[in-house]
């Protein structure tokens, strides 16, 4: 099945620049404008999604490098989210739409700078205001990428709480579909589970307890929170 608007010759670029020492320098928030246009070209003609799964790899390694706090975030977000979609039984088409979502999800915290990403301590307001725009930048590139509708909410809405307290836009849950709302609970369980400036990796069993908490207070879905919680309990320390 073909998928509109994603560039054949993206895995080519992408491949060329990664060998390029320059290439790290697009990493620095002053040159992300630049380093999107080189690896996100024209359109030419479509490539299906299958096609696109290894530029895609490289492209969120990217942004795994970015913080020495995140270095395996994407990718084992993405490796969650397979496990989770596989466990529901979607089908081959629908199981890499979300793989996708959750493999591009934080591709915006690109434009953000480390001193944000990387500060020890609470942010201040004006640093939290800069840190949420990953998301819209997350948007805006998958735009640009030319992913479809659904790809592209699931990961612009991976903060997104269903009372509305959520960002980017602060949508209700009767505007999150499932995979919207399952995407932000795997996204809180992964990084809970992992060393941060501000935290030690949690437990499974006390991130679970992180996601009820959450659910309880009307941020999660219980269902899904108790999906989550399910399926990597055997897989991770209790
Ligand atoms: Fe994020
Ligand atoms: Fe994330």
């Amino acid at each position: 099945m073909q998928e509109p608007g994603i560039s054949r010759s993206l895995a080519d670029i992408i491949l060329s620049l990664s060998d390029n020492l320059s290439f790290w320098e697009y990493l620095e928030s002053r040159n992300i404008t630049y380093a999107l246009e080189r690896v996100f070209p024209d359109i030419d003609h479509a490539v299906s999604l299958t096609e696109f799964s290894r530029p895609a790899r490289i492209i969120s390694t990217l942004v795994d490098s970015k913080s020495e706090y995140t270095l395996t975030h994407t990718s084992d977000l993405a490796a969650k989210a397979l496990a989770a979609a596989s466990a529901r039984g979607y089908d081959d088409q629908r199981k890499l739409k979300f793989y996708f979502a959750a493999l591009f999800h934080d591709i915006g915290k690109l434009v953000i700078p480390n001193r944000i990403l990387h500060k020890k301590g609470a942010l201040n307001s004006e640093e939290m205001q800069e840190a949420r725009k990953h998301v819209y930048y997350t948007e805006k590139t998958l735009w640009e990428i030319g992913f479809d509708r659904e790809i592209i909410s699931w990961a612009a809405n991976h903060h997104e709480r269903l009372d509305g307290s959520g960002y980017p836009r602060g949508l209700t849950a009767d505007q999150l579909d499932r995979e919207s709302r399952t995407l932000a609970v795997l996204d809180v369980y992964q990084s809970l589970t992992e060393d941060r400036p501000y935290w030690k990796a949690k437990t499974h069993g006390e991130a679970a307890a992180v996601l009820s908490q959450m659910a309880e207070q009307g941020y999660l879905n219980s269902r899904e929170v108790e999906e989550i919680s399910l399926l990597f309990s055997q897989s991770v320390t209790q």
